[in-house]
């Protein structure tokens, strides 16, 4: 099958920037940095992005461009003639993205609900609490959900179709620096709120106490998630990025955004939560109770929460299309059969376990597992171990077992980027070969008791 490519660099950027940049900086980073401590936790996740976060993409985007094909068939190429277990780790990469579509597909359905509601401005005059209540009656009714989050995946399927370079490129070079102005209007409009301090505080000042084997592990897990690692959608991507791009420059522009993103969304949420009096550790809910509230507070405010929920699900649509995809290009260039066939088997089968997802999600709901809903359960398998694991061992791939004469190629484009490309593949390759999975493996050590 012929590849297109990206075609700009800033195309590049914005592409991929719109797989990493989603709901996991926008509402998964707030509720989770909540859950786990504020300061203490963004230091830790701050290390983990740049140390060992960034040299795996790095290695995700190197093997893609040199395969130039799908997660599974690039461990397969690299590996070729030989027949190895190494593609195993693709096909992980794979279940990964299945089981990580499954319930970002229901949260991305909430916020299409919430677009709904503030179109019609059902939030005016609505407190926390009350618009907590209504969120909780509409999760327990089960179905409508499951609407909303079908409306969704139908607009991932009719973008997926157009194909990966014209559907998403478009979208996100215009929206992407839409919404980072965005969240800073709603970051300073928080930040004006009374008490507002109280939560910079939360959020900067890290009480050490605090970070435990947990907090570095859920760190490490918002890392992977936020910056879409550790299940081959990179390797993908990276097959599309032409041979003289810098791949060091986009790994580094795209990681620093992420963080970026994530700590402005953090600023944006943090001082309302503590001005509101809302609890930081809400979970989930947290960002969808605490935002129309602000917006209630703000000049414009209604004409800035339908601009902010149509840009939360724009984001949400151009990462889910990378976990669509992985799913996708497996089943059309493995499985061999046309595009149009595999991304409607892939969307059939997300659809369906999506909708357990939302059905396990009322309270009282028979679909659990050891009392939890299967968004916690497929949440905590994929963040906590088969994302870093995934991540672990495509490190191992690309610092071993691949030559180095591959790696070197990629960092320096064949010796096109100059010298300062070598010094940068010299350290590259020192973090890819020996840092980066030492820490992945002293976390799971230091997790798992045995340390
Ligand atoms: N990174 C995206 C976000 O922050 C979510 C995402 C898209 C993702 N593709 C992924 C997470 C692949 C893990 C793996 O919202």
């Amino acid at each position: 099958m012929a590849r297109g490519s990206f075609k700009s660099k800033f195309g590049v950027i914005a592409a991929v920037g719109g797989s990493v940049v989603g709901l996991g900086n926008i509402w998964r980073f707030p509720y989770i940095a909540g859950e786990n401590g504020g300061g203490a936790f963004l230091l830790v996740y701050i290390c983990v992005s740049l140390l060992v976060a960034v040299p795996i993409l790095l290695g995700e985007l190197i093997l893609g461009r040199q395969t130039k094909t799908n997660s599974f068939g690039a461990f397969r190429a690299m590996t070729a003639p030989k027949k190895t277990l190494w593609p195993a780790v693709g096909l992980l990469g794979i279940i990964s993205a299945f089981l990580i579509a499954s319930f970002y597909m229901v949260i991305s359905g909430w916020g299409v609900e919430f677009l709904a509601l503030s179109i019609i401005d059902r939030f005016n005059g609505q407190s926390a609490a009350e618009i907590q209540q209504n969120l909780s009656a509409f999760i327990a009714s089960g179905w409508k959900p499951m609407i909303y989050m079908a409306v969704f995946v139908a607009a991932n399927y009719v973008i997926s179709l157009l194909g990966v370079e014209k559907g998403i490129e478009k979208f996100t070079k215009f929206l992407m620096p839409l919404m980072i102005v965005l969240i800073g209007i709603i970051m300073l409009n928080s930040l004006s709120l009374p008490n507002a301090m109280e939560g910079v505080k939360f959020l900067f000042v890290p009480d050490f106490s605090k970070i435990t084997p947990q907090v570095v592990l859920m760190a490490v897990g918002q890392a992977f998630f936020s910056l879409t690692l550790g299940i081959g959608a990179m390797i993908i991507y990276g097959s599309y990025v032409k041979e003289d791009v810098n791949l060091y420059h986009t790994a580094a522009a795209v990681a620093i955004c992420d963080v970026v993103v994530a700590i402005l969304s953090g600023l944006a949420i943090f001082p309302a939560v503590f001005s509101f009096g809302i609890n930081p550790t809400s979970g989930p809910d947290l960002v969808f109770i605490t935002l129309p509230n602000l917006f209630q507070q703000m000049a414009g405010g209604y004409f800035l929460s339908v601009l902010f929920f149509f840009i939360i699900v724009v984001a949400a649509i151009t990462s889910s299309l990378s976990l669509v995809e992985v799913v996708t290009s497996f089943i059309n260039e493995e499985l061999k059969l046309s595009r149009k066939k595999a991304a409607t088997i892939a969307v059939v089968a997300i659809t369906a376990s999506a909708a357990l997802c939302a059905y396990s999600m009322i309270p009282d709901s028979a679909v659990k597992v050891a009392g939890m809903s299967l968004f916690d359960l497929f949440d905590s398998i994929t963040t906590k171990y088969t994302m870093p694991l995934g991540g672990l061992l495509t490190c191992i791939f690309v610092g071993w077992v691949i030559e180095k004469r591959i790696l070197r190629k990629q960092l320096t484009n064949n010796g096109g980027l100059g010298r300062s490309a070598l010094r940068i593949y010299m350290t590259a390759s020192f973090i890819i070969r020996y840092l980066a999975p030492i820490v992945i493996v002293l976390i799971f050590l230091d997790v798992l008791n045995i340390i």
